[in-house]
């Protein structure tokens, strides 16, 4: 029984912030659902929302930015003078010997909706292996099961999905035998969820007796890691450091010694790969530094006269684009989470499914709230920039044609495979016009790197023009 003291004050603090339309349908329920109404609203902290009413729903500037920043120091792709090479040679040791030792962890955030995709089920059970078709989390697991073999180790793998995905999550991983990586090495949570208001300020109903809700975004991951007990489970394992990636990433090199090693070298406690811009308005953030600290900018705020400044040579001062690579320390995020942080909240318009006031379903645009994992950079101690090569490291299959597609995701594993092969000698056929002329695909047990090829060569068949090649 709902005792009528909760009721009435409830009713009072709806009443007092002007929601109090969320129980309008409230002599239309059963008990149970009541109950369950009172928890949702429960659990809305609203002085919060009030806040995030004022300062970012009705507020038209609350995207506006300091423009006073400059661009960061960045780490080349690769070594470019003597000193460089003996740090990057020390750097490649110190990251190998940091994944043997277990201290490294993959973390992907899948917990979007993937509307872009337009995808019936989680984006990381799309089929995305030209040759293969294994699915996004298939290719990630083969890369995490091979990095574990050729390091003799356990690489725990954590999995953020959200609400919306997470029982489908679960029964992808259950029914493919968590794609033979053993369920007790692989962690899958939940993130949060933010309410979704209308332009007004109210909160949606997605219908009578629910609040409409969505994930709140990648940066809700480093409150999720937290609250679900990821975190603790890291450092039972001895787990220091995340190596963060985009569920839709079909590139990704989740283990890179480098990378792990120059952030661990540098003491850095959040680091970020990047990669140089096709242009001033690619849809990508923007690295710039800020009182001295580096800031994700995205690529809507930046203002148009710093996107296009040049330098003398031509090329652009804000060049480097974020690519969702990060290493982030596992005690930086408990830091955070021991000091009750916060990210800022950013405001998307969507079209949101809610009930309208006489209780019936419409689709309208609403406002839905998230916050960015890169928002947390400015909170790092120290933090580091290794840019990366685009074809190398970065296929974001977004959209199901046209740019950063699954088409061009596909492209860019066949071209980054024959990459690899011609650089090891094998001969790859080509088109008149310069493009491979084979399907090619190379399964991370076959080959992590060049490196990795180097050691295959007597596996390699001759790559006929047309032939359809899996290297497993
Ligand atoms: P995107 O910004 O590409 O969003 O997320 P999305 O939801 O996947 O796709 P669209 O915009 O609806 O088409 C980038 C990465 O962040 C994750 C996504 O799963 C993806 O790996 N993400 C995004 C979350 O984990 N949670 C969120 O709340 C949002």
């Amino acid at each position: 029984m709902i005792a009528q003291k909760n009721l009435e004050r409830t009713k009072k603090t709806l009443q007092k912030h002007g929601q109090d339309h969320l129980l309008a349908f409230w002599d239309q329920f059963t008990e149970a659902q009541k109950l369950n109404l009172l928890e949702q609203i429960e659990s809305l902290d609203f002085p919060d929302v009030e806040r995030w009413i004022t300062d970012i729903i009705k507020n038209p500037d609350s995207a506006a930015i300091r423009t006073d920043f400059l661009p960061p120091l960045s780490y080349p792709p690769g070594p470019e003078n003597p000193e460089q090479q003996q740090k990057y040679a020390k750097a490649v040791k110190l990251g190998k010997e940091l994944i043997s030792d277990g201290k490294v962890a993959a973390f992907v955030v899948a917990g979007g909706q993937g509307t872009r995709l337009g995808f019936d089920g989680p984006k990381g059970d799309f089929p995305i292996g030209p040759v293969s078709n294994r699915t996004l989390f298939h290719i990630f697991a083969d890369s995490i099961k091979a990095v574990g073999e050729k390091y003799h180790v356990i690489c725990p793998w954590y999995v953020m999905t959200s609400p919306l995905n997470h029982d489908r999550t679960i029964e992808v991983f259950q029914s493919n035998n968590f794609y033979g990586l053993g369920p007790e090495n692989v962690f899958i949570f939940q993130q949060g969820t933010l309410p979704n208001f209308d332009f007004g300020g109210k909160i949606l109903l997605a219908d009578k007796a629910h609040i409409a809700c969505s994930p709140d975004g990648h940066g809700g991951s480093l409150k999720a890691l937290y609250r679900s007990g990821a975190l603790e489970d890291m450092e039972n394992r001895g787990v220091e450091f995340l190596s963060y990636f985009q569920v839709d990433n079909a590139l990704i090199n989740i283990f890179d010694p480098l990378f792990i090693g120059l952030h661990a070298l540098d003491g850095a406690e959040m680091s970020s790969k990047a990669l140089t811009k096709s242009g001033p308005k690619e849809k990508v953030g923007n690295f710039c530094l800020i009182d001295g600290k580096i800031n994700v900018i995205e690529y809507s705020d930046l203002p148009d006269e710093m996107g296009e400044r040049r330098n003398p040579d031509g090329s652009l001062v804000f060049h480097l684009g974020s690519i969702a690579i990060h290493i982030i320390n596992r005690t930086f995020v408990e830091r955070l989470n021991d000091k009750n942080f916060g990210l800022p909240l950013h405001k998307a318009v969507k079209s949101i499914p809610h009930i309208d006031e006489t209780g019936i379903i419409v689709e309208s645009d609403g406002i839905k709230l998230e916050s960015f994992v890169f928002d947390a950079l400015p909170l790092a101690s120290k933090s580091i920039i290794l840019e990366t090569l685009r074809h190398e490291e970065f296929a974001p299959a977004k959209n199901a044609t046209g740019v950063d597609s699954v088409e061009t995701a596909k492209q860019m594993i066949v071209d980054r495979a024959a990459g690899w092969l011609e650089s090891v000698g094998v001969t790859i056929p080509q088109k008149p016009d310069g493009s491979v002329d084979c399907l090619l695909e190379i399964a991370p047990g076959f080959a992590l790197d060049r490196e990795g090829l180097k050691e295959k060569l007597d596996q390699i068949p001759t790559i006929a023009p047309g032939a359809t090649v899996y290297l497993s």
